[in-house]
């Protein structure tokens, strides 16, 4: 597979990144990925219980995640998390070498994370905040289009078009996010300038992950049309259609405000989707890419299965 500066980086042998997924991208499920050559992300509160200490918490996975690899990992900080700054002194001082920013501007931690030797990648939606990301001194930048999982940019630009204008926009390595779940996928994301890839979606339906059996159940059963994006007044979203779902669209419908909305999701609805398996009250990130994802497999497979892939897709492009 083909190296680029994201290997270097990063320190790893292929250029794919598994997401940071809050409840669910656990200690194992990183270590794994980074096992099998990519780059394995932890998110501070995986499998987490609702009353523990976060930071605390942290440091724990970190701790097991050394425990399970000898290779870089990293953390994925949600910029909005109450605790960032206590978050930023444990990994830090347990040596993370990398971290993925998100979800708002990564303006005030970039320069703490730098200083603290810490190789920085934010998440951009848009080729504004890609640009304002490398003036911060970001990296890289992971563009992630409206077709991911979770939490997306307010103006819903897909990959295919989003990845190429970052990459003509940026001096720094551009990695695509949003709907890439196999070798295709890959190909068809460096083909557009990106120089690696973040996958989440395709790593929750792992055995390593901690995400509960019916939401594996519900990636690998959803089909084309199985995942919608919800609340788009509030922070769009994107999940897997079911009873939850619908109760948001319904409210959207009626025109529901932002607070009517954060009164009704309350707190850690996500956890009680991904990690308790109610996807009644629950609900459960999940990128549009789910209706290709038909098995539960290791992930060090999903990374194998990309690499070995990859060489059959280029080999089929080329003129006879
Ligand atoms: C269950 C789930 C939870 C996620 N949580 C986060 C998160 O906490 N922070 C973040 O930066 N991205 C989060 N994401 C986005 C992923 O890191 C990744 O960019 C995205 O899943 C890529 O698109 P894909 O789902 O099509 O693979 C989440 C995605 C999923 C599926």
């Amino acid at each position: 597979m083909k190296r680029t500066r994201v290997c270097d980086l990063l320190g790893i042998d292929y250029p794919i990144i598994q997401g940071g997924m809050a409840w669910v991208a656990n200690a194992e499920l990183a270590a794994a990925v980074s096992n099998a050559g990519a780059l394995g992300i932890l998110s501070p509160n995986a499998g987490m219980k609702l009353e523990a200490d976060v930071v605390e918490h942290l440091r724990s996975q970190i701790t097991k995640t050394k425990g399970l690899t000898d290779k870089p990992f990293g953390v994925n900080l949600p910029v909005l998390i109450p605790e960032i700054k206590e978050l930023i002194d444990v990994l830090v001082s347990e040596g993370v070498k990398v971290v993925t920013t998100s979800a708002g501007s990564p303006a005030p931690y970039t320069g703490l994370l730098k200083e603290g030797g810490v190789t920085v990648l934010h998440v951009a939606a848009s080729v504004r905040h890609a640009l304002s990301a490398e003036r911060q001194g970001v990296d890289a930048v992971i563009a992630e289009g409206y077709e991911a999982g979770g939490h997306n940019g307010f103006d819903e630009l897909p990959t295919m078009v989003l990845v190429p204008q970052v990459v003509d926009a940026v001096s720094v390595p551009v990695i695509a996010a949003g709907g890439i779940a196999d070798a295709r996928g890959v190909v068809a994301a460096l083909a557009l300038g990106a120089e690696g890839v973040q996958i989440g979606t395709r790593f929750v339906a792992t055995h390593e992950c901690i995400a509960h059996q019916n939401f594996k159940d519900g990636v690998v059963n959803a089909s084309d049309t199985g995942t919608i994006i919800t609340v788009r007044k509030l922070g769009p979203a994107r999940v897997l259609k079911g009873e939850f779902a619908s109760k948001l669209q319904e409210m959207e419908g009626r025109g529901a405000t932002p607070e009517e909305f954060l009164a009704f999701i309350g707190i850690a609805r996500a956890r009680t989707g991904e990690l308790d398996g109610n996807l009644i009250d629950g609900e459960a990130y999940c990128g549009a890419i789910a209706g290709m994802i038909k098995e539960i497999v290791s992930a060090g497979d999903v990374v194998r299965d990309i690499v070995e892939g990859y060489a059959q897709v280029v080999a089929g492009l080329k003129a006879d």
